[in-house]
């Protein structure tokens, strides 16, 4: 079931009240344009092709497993990740903006399947059977959480927040979530403990979509990601240092929920994991409290990461006893 398409495509600005910076954001499957409406084939080249990028493995699943008696959430399959890229200087010629002749930082958030090798079998999904949905919440984290994951804390949410709000957030995501057919938005209720820890309160900058597909049915050797977020950040002039360190050093928090369906159509089970994705760190923004100089040069990709997950399966929720996974 694909969304309607203002959901699966959405365009629009936010003011961060955090940063107060005004940003342009995409969503989709696949992106129908870049930020600030530029062609998206050629920003995904761009984006693609300059920049750095790492990659945080993730809990997924096996989403060829057919509707029906197997829990398809049950059990992880190895060689998920998001992939987050940062892209310096994107030219705002050709958009929308105001401000042709400068440009933006743009940070792109994409989901990698497995390869062949890593788990054979695993198709492009049937959404009769399936339905991803990504929650991006756009603000970012608190200040000190931001400034904590500054000193080489990646991928790990645990590391930045309380596990009470890691643990109920995840929770939260598999109990409301819709039967065939229903959507990804309005799924995510905001848990107290977590509101002093979000740049938003109250999960108010959260955006819910699905990812379609998510798996590749395409050839070897293509590139089977899926780009399913962009952000561009404000209009500067080329080479803006202290705009391109924010966008490095931006905490996204990524709560994906993963719902396989029964035959008629009902909620099998279900599995929600959050993830605090952030980009790789090439200049100094100035904003740090005293933050290392690591010399990051884009190859620690493969962070370890730790997940709690909310799961759900067959209306019973077993959240009070989640369990830690290493990956
Ligand atoms: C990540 O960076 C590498 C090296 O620059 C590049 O080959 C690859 O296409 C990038 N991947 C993504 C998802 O942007
Ligand atoms: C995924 O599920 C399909 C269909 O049940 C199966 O053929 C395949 O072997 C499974 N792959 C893995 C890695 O579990
Ligand atoms: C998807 O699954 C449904 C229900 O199991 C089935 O009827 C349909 O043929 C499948 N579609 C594809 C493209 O495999
Ligand atoms: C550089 O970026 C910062 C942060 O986005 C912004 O406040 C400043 O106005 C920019 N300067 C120029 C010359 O674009």
């Amino acid at each position: 079931m694909s969304l309607p398409q203002p959901c699966s495509s959405l365009f629009l600005f936010l003011l961060l009240p955090s940063l107060s910076l005004a940003q342009s954001i995409i969503t989709g499957t696949p992106l129908l344009s870049g930020p600030y409406n530029i062609d998206s084939s050629s920003f995904l080249d761009t984006t693609t092709h300059t920049g750095t990028n790492i990659s945080y493995p993730i809990k997924g699943f096996n989403t060829s497993i057919p509707a029906g008696a197997t829990s398809g959430t049950g059990n992880s399959v190895p060689g998920w990740s998001l992939n987050i890229g940062i892209t310096p200087d994107v030219s705002l010629s050709g958009s929308n903006s105001q401000d042709a002749t400068k440009f933006f930082q743009a940070t792109t958030i994409s989901i990698i399947p497995p390869s062949r090798n890593q788990a054979a079998g695993i198709e492009r999904f049937n959404e009769s059977n399936w339905r991803v949905c990504a929650l991006v919440f756009t603000s970012g984290l608190g200040k000190s959480e931001t400034d904590e994951a500054e000193d080489g804390v990646r991928g790990d949410c645990r590391d930045l927040l309380p596990s009470d709000c890691v643990n109920q957030l995840q929770v939260n995501s598999v109990t409301n979530v819709a039967e065939l057919g229903g959507g990804c938005q309005g799924i995510i209720t905001m848990p107290t403990v977590c509101n002093d820890h979000f740049a938003a309160r109250g999960g108010s900058d959260v955006m819910g979509f699905e990812l379609l597909p998510i798996s590749g049915d395409v050839k070897p050797n293509v590139d089977r990601r899926s780009t399913f977020f962009a952000a561009g950040s404000e209009a500067v002039d080329r080479g803006n240092k202290t705009a391109l360190g924010r966008a490095q050093r931006k905490v996204w928090p990524v709560l994906l929920v993963w719902t396989h369906f029964a035959g008629d159509g009902k909620v099998h089970d279900s599995q929600g994991g959050l993830s605090c994705v952030k980009g790789v760190k090439t200049v100094d923004d100035g904003d740090d409290d005293g933050g290392d100089h690591d010399g990051d040069d884009g190859k620690d990709s493969g962070a370890s990461l730790m997940e709690v997950v909310g799961w759900k399966m067959m209306g019973s929720l077993i959240g009070a006893a989640a369990v830690a996974f290493a990956i």
